[in-house]
């Protein structure tokens, strides 16, 4: 899919979908408690949870959608081998490890995907199981863990892991075990709060990095309902688009403890945001102040996943700003994009430095879903040209009815599904000059 872009000023309200990254555990806190019926509410719609569910089918499951409701039936799953292809299409996947052992105490599973945002092994994760007492057997394209866990036991993680942590409190919902070093992201919180909810007794100790559990003395569960909460990245994502665009608008459905992170620097920055309860508004400014050193870190810190969003409103700063990605410092896809952009932007030292850039339309391709998201901001700040954006099918990933929420708030924004009708449509309705550097 193609995108064709052009600078706009956003103006409206938008509303903010459930989180993707809050579903995966969703399901995995559902199968790990025995439950036959798993209902998860405020669903979005987007490719990740669909392949999600696509997986969930080939264990047996069954599943129907009602508006922004899953209804997953569990009653025939089984230990069956899940096809490598759904499973490395996404990282989501990789709960199922954890599911399975909280429910028959095995798993085997083939290696997790996702964005090709660097390194993502899953050490840690086979290092909670085997903590646990579990075998963990692995080659190039399985993992099987089998053996009775402990009934008492300690994790310790060497390094914060979101998808690690879950997997770590869904494979201990049958003992006693304290896991150590956890990561605190808001979606590990909601695990814990969707185990409480069915009487699990788990608690995060915040200031020891702690979570403890016993789920030795639970009850067995027949149907489990949740309700996700709001998307943060999509809220942020939005704040950051608003603020360099240089547009107004209100955000709905936002939990703005999630993202003050994002929020703080944004202010500090130059634009104006106003809380009020559930709902942000943000106004962005014609100018901005530009952030020395941005960490991005671990949760409470400013998220990896709109480190690409505002690498590309720093480019408005009146000076220099460097962004250090703790987590993933290999998510540099948008970078090389944005030269052809025009922006003065770099990688070195292992920081994204970002200095002042008026950046114009070009052809440009995306490589993961929070990038497309960035270079979609791109092409509505680009001056000049149209902005056409490649792969923006990878969208569809992360973010539910990305092109009709932008349309809402007076977004430029034109998709067309191949190249070719692009050439036509941009022969027939616009003044599209290919930008020769
Ligand atoms: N890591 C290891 N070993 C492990 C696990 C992680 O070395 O066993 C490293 C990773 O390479 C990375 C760091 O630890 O450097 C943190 O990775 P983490 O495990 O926390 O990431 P994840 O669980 O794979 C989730 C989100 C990502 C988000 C990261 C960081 C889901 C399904 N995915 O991934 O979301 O970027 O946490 O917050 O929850 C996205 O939505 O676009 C996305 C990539």
């Amino acid at each position: 899919m193609i995108a064709i872009l052009e600078k706009s000023i956003v103006e409206g309200e938008v509303n903010v979908s459930g989180s993707k990254n809050a579903f995966f555990p969703a399901v995995g806190a559902g199968i790990a408690l025995g439950a036959e019926k798993i209902v998860i509410k405020n669903t979005p719609k987007i490719k990740d949870v669909f392949v999600m569910l696509e997986l969930l089918r080939e264990l047996g499951c069954e599943y129907k959608i009602q508006n922004t409701e899953i209804i997953i039936n569990t009653e025939k799953i089984k230990l069956n081998n899940v096809s490598p292809e759904n499973f490395g299409k996404i990282r989501g996947s990789v709960v199922i490890f954890g599911a399975l052992l909280g429910r028959f105490e095995k798993a085997k599973i083939p290696m997790p995907g996702g964005c090709k945002i660097g390194k993502r092994p899953i050490d840690q994760h086979i290092k909670a199981a085997n903590s646990l007492g579990y075998r963990v057997e692995e080659n190039e394209e399985y993992v099987e863990a089998y053996g009775a866990p402990k009934k008492e036991g300690k994790i310790k993680f060497d390094i914060k892991t979101v998808t690690g942590t879950e997997n770590a409190i869904l494979m201990s919902i049958n003992s006693k075990v304290e896991i150590e070093n956890v990561a605190i992201e808001p979606e590990v919180q909601e695990l814990i709060n969707y185990l409480k909810k069915y009487g699990v007794d788990i608690r995060l100790e915040l200031k020891e990095d702690k979570i403890l559990i016993d789920g030795t003395k639970r009850e067995k569960i027949k149907e489990v309902e949740f309700e996700l909460i709001p998307d943060r990245i999509e809220a942020g994502t939005w704040l950051i688009l608003a603020a360099a665009t240089e547009g107004k608008i209100k955000i709905k459905n936002v939990i703005a403890e999630h993202i003050k992170a994002v929020v703080d620097v944004l202010k500090e920055c130059g634009a104006k945001i106003k809380i009020l309860g559930n709902k942000i508004e943000v106004e962005g400014n014609k100018k901005y102040k530009p952030v020395d050193l941005l960490i991005v870190a671990s949760y409470p810190a400013f998220p990896t996943d709109l480190q690409p969003q505002i690498s590309v409103m720093l480019l408005k700063a009146e000076g220099k700003s460097r962004i250090k990605d703790n987590i993933f410092p290999e998510r540099i896809s948008h970078i090389r994009e944005l030269k052809k952009m025009g922006a003065d932007i770099l990688v070195e030292n292992g920081e994204i430095i970002i200095n002042p850039s008026k950046i114009h339309g070009a052809e440009i391709e995306a490589k993961d879903l929070r990038s497309t998201a960035a270079l979609v901001i791109a092409g509505l700040v680009a001056e000049k040209n149209q902005t056409i954006l490649k792969n923006f099918e990878l969208i569809e990933r992360g973010y539910e009815n990305f092109v009709k929420k932008l349309k809402n708030v007076n977004a430029k924004i034109e998709v067309f599904e191949d190249e070719i009708r692009k050439e036509e449509i941009i022969k027939g309705i616009s003044n599209y000059v290919p930008y020769s550097t």
